[in-house]
């Protein structure tokens, strides 16, 4: 026996760990945070977390539910009058009618969408994810021992991928399409148009369901935002996941939510049952403020997004050999950088990848981004544009001028 095949015998960790990656934008936080524990002033824009507070009305909501006595459990799916707001919601954003018993709160979008994956997807069945796509769908399908097959989208169509490439790629083992809109990490955000086309193609695939992922939904520089689940021959197939982080900025309260056909929410509610029951009874009371209040403290938030990723793209569209789609929503920039790959940094060694890129510039400009690898897009890097101006001008000089002694 090999010394590597003892070592992975006792191993005291299941296979699935094992297979799992680390999250990309986790370790690269942790590295900006090693350096500035060092006194290093690290502009961190490897984050995918707005620099907003949450708005005060929120927090007091907040404040008054735990006078109020809300320290019980709450029901598995989330308490009956958010489930309602939220159906409200769905009804005045999305002109889609839902009913309370079609709605799972959870702890999370991701744990909206870990429900899906866990419940829907049989070991072997095939989940194509458009690509670039968000780091956890790809580590998500793997756990629930599915194939993920990845989409790719081209840079020319701002990294979309179209209705042909899916026709292409459905076959009889395809149980799941998935995808964010507006998009982490390219900002993409698909058009009615190009959603209608790729409902017409699941529309001749009867056993195709969809996971459409809106959490930056109110974070849209273009101004109008489609579901899937608007187009009538495949709404039954769409489960839509939105949550309270991104358009709230409440990162840290741990709050999102599914819509979709009454028994696939009742799977995803008992796979949530046996895992963590309802999510925290005091965030969802601030959860029902925050969407009684409407949506004036997102806007006022995407004004501040959408100034800052001008800011920013002025900049970045004047380093040579970037290649940047002018995002349509989110906070990231998310451009092709290929154009450094093999060349020399000042200490002599080479810049083989979009990794060893992030790794110098934040050694070299003290600005840590993440690696376009585990976005599946590994000639790319993503720089979040959730700072504050200066900090953003800043940051981008130094990568500026980091780039130019390559
Ligand atoms: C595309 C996408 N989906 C889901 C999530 C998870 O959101 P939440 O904080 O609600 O779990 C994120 C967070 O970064 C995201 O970028």
């Amino acid at each position: 026996m090999s010394d590597t095949a003892a070592v992975t015998t006792a191993s005291p960790f299941a296979d699935r760990l094992l297979a799992m990656n680390e999250s990309a934008t986790i370790a690269m936080a942790k590295k900006s945070r090693e350096l500035m524990a060092k006194g290093f002033d690290v502009i961190n824009l490897s984050f995918g977390e707005p620099d907003f507070q949450t708005p005060q009305y929120i927090k007091d909501a907040a404040k008054q539910a735990l006078d109020d006595g809300y320290t019980f459990y709450s029901p598995v799916p989330g308490y009956p009058d958010l489930r309602q707001a939220i159906c409200d919601k769905f009804k005045r954003d999305n002109h889609l009618e839902y009913l309370p018993n079609q709605i799972v709160v959870s702890t999370g979008a991701k744990q909206s969408l870990a429900n899906v994956i866990m419940s829907m997807v049989n070991p072997g069945d095939e989940v194509i994810v458009f690509s670039p796509y968000w780091v956890s769908y790809e580590e998500m399908v793997k756990l629930a021992e599915g194939t993920s097959v990845a989409l790719v989208g081209t840079l020319e169509n701002d990294y979309k991928v179209t209705a042909e490439q899916l026709e292409a790629a459905i076959t009889e083992r395809t149980k799941l399409i998935m995808y964010s809109s507006p998009c982490n990490p390219t900002g993409a955000v698909f058009s009615r148009q190009e959603l209608g086309a790729i409902a017409a193609v699941l529309a001749r695939h009867p056993q195709v369901y969809a996971l459409a992922d809106e959490i930056y939904e109110y974070i849209n520089f273009v101004g109008e935002h489609v579901s899937l689940a608007q187009f009538p021959e495949v709404r039954d197939r769409v489960i839509t996941v939105n949550g309270f982080s991104k358009g709230y900025a409440m990162t840290g309260w741990r709050l999102g939510y599914l819509a979709a056909r009454q028994d696939i929410a009742s799977a995803c509610e008992k796979m949530q049952s046996q895992i963590t029951s309802g999510t925290c009874s005091i965030t969802q009371r601030a959860g029902l403020a925050a969407l009684l209040g409407g949506r004036a403290s997102a806007d006022e938030m995407v004004e501040a997004y959408r100034r800052r990723r001008g800011l920013v793209l002025e900049i970045v569209r004047d380093i040579p050999g970037f290649k940047t789609p002018t995002p349509s929503g989110a906070f990231y920039i998310f451009p092709e950088v290929s154009a450094y790959f093999g060349r020399t940094a000042p200490d002599g060694s080479t810049i083989n990848n979009s990794m060893d890129l992030a790794m110098y510039l934040l050694n070299d400009a003290l600005v840590s981004a993440v690696s376009g690898e585990a976005f599946g897009a590994p000639e790319c890097m993503r720089f979040s544009t959730a700072a504050a101006d200066e900090k953003l001008v800043e940051a981008f000089r130094r990568v500026k001028a980091s780039l130019a002694k390559l």
